[in-house]
């Protein structure tokens, strides 16, 4: 409002003045302020190139959300990733829709699910034992799942 008003009562001289000084202010904002809000704006958000060939991550709840979003990620880095989930038909639909995501991407690992229920210890033990045979490493284990409650 202040250059506005100052651009109204100023002629062609003042003009040149008022100009370059402001447009210096622009430019110098846009130096200034801007990487400092690319670089808040990315807090808290995990990036990594790091390669995971030939590693298996195992990842709980890994059919939606937070879960789903980390298995996509080390996968595509290259880990063989076992989502462990609730219900096997969310499952497939989630291994298909990461295969669908990292089509054509020939450096990314495998994807694959297996049910667990963690609302029942004896369930959990079943699985962990199944995974003990079928896998033959594990290097990273991701325990997501769970319920996230907000009370008043
Ligand atoms: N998002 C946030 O802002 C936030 C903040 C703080 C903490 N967290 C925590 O981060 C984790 C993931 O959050 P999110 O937002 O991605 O949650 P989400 O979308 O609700 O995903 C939770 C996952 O956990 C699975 N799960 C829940 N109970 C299970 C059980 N008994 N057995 C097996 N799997 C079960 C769910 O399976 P189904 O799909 O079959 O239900 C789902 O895959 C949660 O532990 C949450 O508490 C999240």
């Amino acid at each position: 409002m202040y250059y506005l008003l100052r651009l109204v009562v100023l002629n062609a001289d003042h003009i040149h003045n008022f100009f370059v000084p402001f447009l210096l202010q622009v430019g110098l904002f846009i130096a200034t302020v801007l990487p400092v809000l690319r670089r808040y704006s990315r807090r808290g958000t995990y990036h990594s190139k790091k390669r995971l060939d030939g590693q298996t991550a195992f990842v709980t709840g890994g059919n939606t959300g937070l879960g789903y979003e980390t298995s996509k990620d080390l996968c595509r880095r290259g880990a063989r990733v076992v989502m462990l989930v609730q219900e096997a038909g969310m499952g497939r639909a989630a291994v298909h829709k990461i295969e669908e995501e990292l089509k054509g991407d020939a450096k990314r690992g495998q994807i694959a699910m297996k049910t667990i229920n963690l609302g029942n210890f004896a369930k959990i033990r079943q699985c962990a034992n199944e995974l003990r045979e079928e896998e033959t490493r594990l290097d990273l284990l991701v325990l997501n799942a769970g319920v996230c409650t907000f009370q008043n």
